[in-house]
């Protein structure tokens, strides 16, 4: 495809905070489908290995760390330069998406990052209490600032691949869902009416079930923490407690779990890392496998999302919802020597470029388990192969992740007044029409296996067989 369609116009200064491996990869995107003028474009990064790359696509690079000292006298003279509406695009680490967002709201900036990401330190910080240490504190602090602030600039929160465009698959999938089911209502138009359409259905719970099968030419060498996306960003989430939306099926809790007295009340956490935590998902290459249940906004945001609540505010149905993430497979081996040597993590990290895969693809999906035809998978299957022919700078993971940038900055500029916004509560059509050259097939399966099939084997378990989808059998124990 040459004749890459434009989707809208920047019209004043856009900022990017951060060029890792998904600054370099949504540049382009940017550059491809939006209109702006490239003299306005800074980007900001304390890493100056990417000065070269910076000088070719043509735009200014500030060479520094933005942090909680300078982040106002920064970005502030930088978006309000000059006529027209400036964007910050926050794909850094380390940064608070937080104060940022507030601060870009303030100036009439438009903001979008891909996670709530809090000032370093908050992530192994030992003074926090397992509860503070969670996504769902994170999102807690968004979602009171939007309480505060109703309104006003755009800024969507948390809108990648997952967090993200995973929202808009799971409002496809519960569509398609419902047509296969025979539902004859009409297609949901609000928040409402998605939640009843998922307990219409019987949806009891939601996986987003990720298989990577993109495999280094080089073999992982002993010491280094190889993934194909941030081992900085990876390592922090999967050393937060795993937490999952809690869903109204549920009849056991691990001994572990905690719950929020404050809050939308829609998840648990474990008192153990996520990485560390298996969990039995599906996806359609592997068919049953076992994936990490990571911590990640969605699981939480999608679960609040579709709650419906009686007239007391008490949840009548809610699906339990999280990560079931099968990683590449040199970044389960990273784990596997990680967590050897008691979680501490190696000093060597690399991101695999698109020029070290050999082969694979990503597969990131929602399954919709309980139903009336048990489990429905949808998602994208995008090749390695496929990413180095559609765009330049990046792996298949990345290219879920900075098309779905792309498109939620393209809702921003369409929709500039819609205040602090998440993915599940953003046009998942238009969303994913301006992603859909990006994700290679998009298809959905149903599957007829559960986490019980084949089981109990060789020795007893502890399994609930009157519902096989309950946490208790999901759950690797
Ligand atoms: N939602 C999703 O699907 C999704 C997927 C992948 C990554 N992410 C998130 O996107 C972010 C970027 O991921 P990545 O793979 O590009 O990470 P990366 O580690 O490759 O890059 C992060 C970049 O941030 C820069 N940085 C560090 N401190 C900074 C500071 N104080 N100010 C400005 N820049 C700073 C680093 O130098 C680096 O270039 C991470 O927060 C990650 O968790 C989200």
């Amino acid at each position: 495809m040459t004749d890459w369609p434009v989707h809208g116009a920047i019209t004043g200064p856009i900022v990017m905070i951060g060029f890792g491996s998904i600054g370099k990869g949504t540049l382009p995107l940017i550059e491809r489908h939006l209109q702006f003028d490239k003299s306005r474009v800074t980007v900001i990064d304390p890493d100056d290995s990417v000065r070269a790359l910076l000088k070719k696509h043509g735009v200014k690079f500030l060479h520094l760390p933005i942090t909680r000292e300078n982040y106002r006298g920064i970005l502030g003279p930088l978006l309000t330069e000059g006529e027209g509406q400036g964007f910050c695009v926050n794909l850094s680490v380390d940064t608070s998406s937080l104060a940022i967002m507030e601060f870009c709201r303030g100036i009439g900036a438009l903001y979008i990052d891909t996670v709530v990401e809090p000032w370093p330190g908050f992530y192994f910080d030992k003074n926090l209490g397992t509860e503070d240490r969670t996504n769902y504190a994170l999102r807690e602090s968004v979602l009171a600032a939007r309480r505060k602030n109703p309104g006003g600039v755009t800024a969507v929160s948390c809108c990648g691949a997952n967090p993200g465009m995973v929202s808009w698959f799971v409002k496809r999938a519960l569509v398609n869902l419902a047509a296969d089911l025979g539902d004859q209502e009409p297609e949901p138009k609000n928040r409402d009416e998605w939640s009843r359409l998922a307990m219409r259905l019987g949806v009891k719970g939601i996986h987003i079930a990720e298989r990577d099968t993109q495999r280094a030419k080089k073999p992982k060498p002993p010491g280094v923490f190889v993934n194909t996306w941030s081992v900085e960003g990876f390592l922090s989430e999967g050393m937060q407690p795993a937490e999952l939306g809690w869903g109204t099926h549920e009849k056991w809790k691990p001994a572990n779990a905690g719950s929020h007295a404050k809050g939308c009340g829609a998840a648990i956490f474990l008192k153990q890392p996520g990485a560390n935590t298996r969990v039995r998902s599906w996806c359609p290459t592997p068919g049953a496998q076992y994936g990490f249940l990571v911590t990640h906004n969605e699981a939480i945001s999608i679960a609040d999302y579709l709650t419906v609540r009686d007239t007391d505010g008490a949840a009548l149905y809610r699906p339990t919802c999280h990560y079931a993430y099968h990683p590449a497979n040199d970044a389960v081996l990273s784990l596997h020597e990680m967590f050897g040597q008691a979680g501490s993590m190696q000093e060597e990290h690399h991101i695999l470029g698109e020029s070290e895969i050999a082969d694979g693809i990503d597969e990131l999906g929602v399954l919709l388990f309980g139903h009336g035809k048990n489990a429905y998978w949808h998602g994208s299957r995008l090749s390695i192969g496929e990413t180095r022919r559609i765009a330049p700078n990046q792996n298949a993971t990345g290219l879920q992740v900075t098309s779905a940038v792309l498109a939620g900055m393209v809702w921003a500029l369409e929709n500039p007044k819609a205040g602090i916004t998440e993915a599940d509560e953003m046009d998942f059509r238009r969303c994913l029409e301006v992603q859909s050259p990006y994700l290679g097939p998009v298809t959905g399966a149903y599957t007829d296996w559960t986490p019980l099939t084949d089981r109990p084997g060789f020795f007893p378990e502890d399994i609930d067989e009157s519902d096989p989808w309950q946490f208790r059998n999901v759950l690797v124990r």
